[in-house]
């Protein structure tokens, strides 16, 4: 079969990547779709069965690192698009073990950038009707204060406030200009590939673009990150461990809403440029797990503030950033996006989604979602 396009997505297995790979596989047919993951701790195949059988998907186990391999995989397909997610991603393994974070964020994207621009090159058309898209995190722009330059205590943005209110702030916000200032392990292999990236057009030509985004939840997320870990701690009534006062705050968006934005900036998005991704939605930890908790027991059925008891403060993250909020005007603005989902709506339908699928959860936590690829793909 001969296809429209041939786009590599990397990281398919993983939280975000799978509602990617979804996405593209369904409303793409046109496009053949080739998931390119290691299938490390964080990556679940089981996250894409319902496409599995597609036409137009593809899945390859392989390691973004090893860059023969990776050109092999260029050749194979055609590959003329790449919007690259695979990473290693969660801060407390960043600050446990720095040198995976490096290798695979930042040496991982490198042989990645490598690999396209010289099959790129070898082609008669060369980088015409290319792209090599990069997802990154806003957490490279470092932290924010807690205050506006009046003293009013953050949080500030909500989705009702966004733009009026917002342009109050100054330079409370990330945009797509604030220098970057990575303070964890992670965030510091995230700016070292995004710096990449543009290294790669600003020196070969290279057509690429980067998107920075906010806190990301919704369904398939890795129970080590705060709100399915939290989920599934209050079904079995197990601690909910809050770093520090909880009163870190961050900027949260439907996982729907970030790949639809992907969908968008990848057909539509110029070439050199950044955009910001975030919902105007910021929260202090302690009030969100506040409300979490909440809709966790409501829709367990439990009496209200049954888990309130299970809120446990405990030492503080090394080096935890105090605020994130992202000002996305830019892509509201020259591309039309707006994320669809108000926050409690997202977050309800999140639980739901946790509590209607507990055998997923069990199967991760368990580690029995590992044997999935040996049992579904080995010997294809
Ligand atoms: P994730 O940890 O859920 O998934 C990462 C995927 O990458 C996994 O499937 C894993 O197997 C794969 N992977 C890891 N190392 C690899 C390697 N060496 N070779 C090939 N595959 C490898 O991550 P996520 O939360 O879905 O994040 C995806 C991307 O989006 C990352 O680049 C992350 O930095 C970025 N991001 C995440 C968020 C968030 O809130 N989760 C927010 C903004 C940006
Ligand atoms: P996390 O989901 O790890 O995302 P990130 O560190 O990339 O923002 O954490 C979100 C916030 O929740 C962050 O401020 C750290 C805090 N947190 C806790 O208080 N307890 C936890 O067990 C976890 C995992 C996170």
């Amino acid at each position: 079969m001969n296809f429209k396009r041939n786009i590599l997505i990397t990281g398919g297995a993983g939280f975000i990547g799978s509602h990617v790979v979804r996405l593209f596989v369904k409303k793409y047919p046109e496009y053949r779709i080739v998931n390119l993951d290691k299938l490390t701790y964080a990556g679940n195949l089981a996250n894409l069965a319902d496409i599995e059988g597609a036409a137009n998907y593809v899945f390859e186990r392989a390691d973004i690192c090893d860059f023969e391999r990776i050109r092999e995989i260029f050749a194979t397909y055609g590959i003329d698009g790449v919007i690259h997610l695979a990473a290693e991603s969660h801060v407390d393994r960043s600050i446990k073990d720095p040198f995976t974070f490096a290798r695979t964020n930042v040496l991982g994207t490198l042989s990645l950038l490598q690999a396209a621009k010289l099959y790129w090159e070898s082609l008669e058309q060369k980088f015409e009707g290319k792209l090599f898209y990069h997802i990154s995190t806003d957490e490279v722009y470092g932290s924010l204060a807690m205050t506006d330059p009046a003293g009013t205590p953050a949080p500030f943005s909500t989705q009702a406030s966004a733009g009026t209110r917002h342009e109050a702030y100054g330079n409370a916000f990330f945009t797509e200009t604030t220098p970057y200032s990575p303070h964890s392990p992670y965030s510091a292999s995230k700016a070292s590939s995004d710096h990449f990236v543009r290294a790669f057009h600003d020196t070969y030509g290279l057509p690429t673009l980067v998107t920075n985004c906010s806190n990301n939840y919704g369904p398939y997320q890795f129970p080590e990150k705060l709100i399915p870990l939290f989920i599934n701690n209050i079904r079995h009534g197990k601690p909910l461990p809050v770093y520090g006062k909880g009163e870190n705050v961050r900027d949260w968006l439907f996982v729907e809403d970030h790949a639809r934005a992907i969908d968008l900036i990848f057909h539509k998005g110029k070439i050199a440029e950044t955009y910001n991704i975030g919902g105007f939605n910021e929260w202090k930890n302690i009030d969100l797990i506040k409300v979490l908790v909440r809709v966790t027991d409501r829709l367990l059925g439990n009496p209200a503030g049954t888990s309130d008891k299970l809120i446990t403060y405990v030492t503080d993250r090394l080096g935890h950033d105090a605020r994130y909020a992202i000002d996305s005007r830019k892509l509201q603005k020259e591309l039309g996006w707006e994320p669809s989902l108000q926050f409690e709506e997202g977050l309800e339908k999140t639980v739901r989604w946790y509590l209607d699928n507990q055998a997923w959860l069990d199967n991760v936590t368990s580690g029995d979602y590992q044997h999935y690829y040996e049992k579904m793909y080995k010997g294809r």
